[in-house]
């Protein structure tokens, strides 16, 4: 049980400034459990909260955990600077909270994104040290041998990392397309890896990490949705 001025709780939803948030209160234009407010100091509860802001519900979230389906052509950097930022593909609330992606993807690489406003929880799912393995379908411009696969599970050496880096598992699929499980998440790795096994990647699909599939998420290209517990449980490394 938790309780906030109204003021703070629609700032802490993303919905801009704190001046901002009040004169909405004080406007009439947020109800919250169904009735209009338009006390900003009021305390309310925000457990099981359900806010109503210019006709729209909204159900209180003290941290945001949103998978995306990233599309091709949108950069997962802060700065984006040739494409747009995957973050224009949420709604306005989620870039005011400090929604940030998990990892990232590269610009044309499509497929499961999760992003949070949670540092903790974005610093745990990035660190090298936790071995959460993420599934990968490439496309490569040449086809896939078995000796090809049989490299990228041996491990390849990429020419700044200390250790040659392997594949988890690899399985070819059809005659120029593989499906890769890699557990670090290095720059460009996939892509990496492919050229240093003499193949080149000419499109990348991530279509899970850990036990969570984007086919049971069943968002489309360019879609989002919350992730609850039972789905965050489904992020843990596989040993
Ligand atoms: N590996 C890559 O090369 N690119 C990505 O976007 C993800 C993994």
């Amino acid at each position: 049980m938790s309780k906030l001025s109204l003021d703070r709780i629609l700032q802490s939803q993303g919905f801009g400034t704190r001046k901002y948030c009040r004169a909405l209160i004080e406007d009439g234009d947020v109800a919250v459990n169904g009735d209009i407010v338009d006390n900003y100091k009021l305390s309310v509860e925000t457990d099981g909260l359900v806010l109503t802001v210019f006709d729209e519900e909204w159900v209180y979230r003290e941290r945001v955990y949103i998978a995306l389906y990233k599309p091709a052509n949108f950069e997962c950097s802060r700065k984006p600077s040739h494409h747009p930022g995957v973050l224009t593909l949420l709604p306005e609330q989620f870039g005011w909270r400090d929604v940030q992606p998990v990892g990232r993807l590269d610009h044309d690489t499509t497929g499961l994104l999760l992003m949070s406003d949670d540092g903790p929880f974005i610093h745990a799912q990035s660190s090298p040290k936790r071995h959460v393995p993420k599934v990968y379908q490439a496309t490569t411009a040449e086809p896939v041998t078995p000796e090809l696969v049989a490299q990228l599970l041996d491990g390849v050496q990429l020419h700044d990392e200390p250790a040659p880096l392997r594949a988890v598992s690899c399985v070819a699929r059809g005659d120029k397309g593989i499906e890769i499980v890699l557990e670090q998440g290095k720059y460009h790795q996939v892509k990496r890896m492919l050229a240093a096994a003499g193949n080149h990647c000419s499109a990348l699909h991530r279509s899970a990490i850990g036990g969570l599939t984007l086919e049971s998420l069943g968002i489309k290209e360019g879609e989002w949705c919350f992730l609850e517990q039972a789905q965050l449980d489904l992020l843990v490394p596989s040993t």
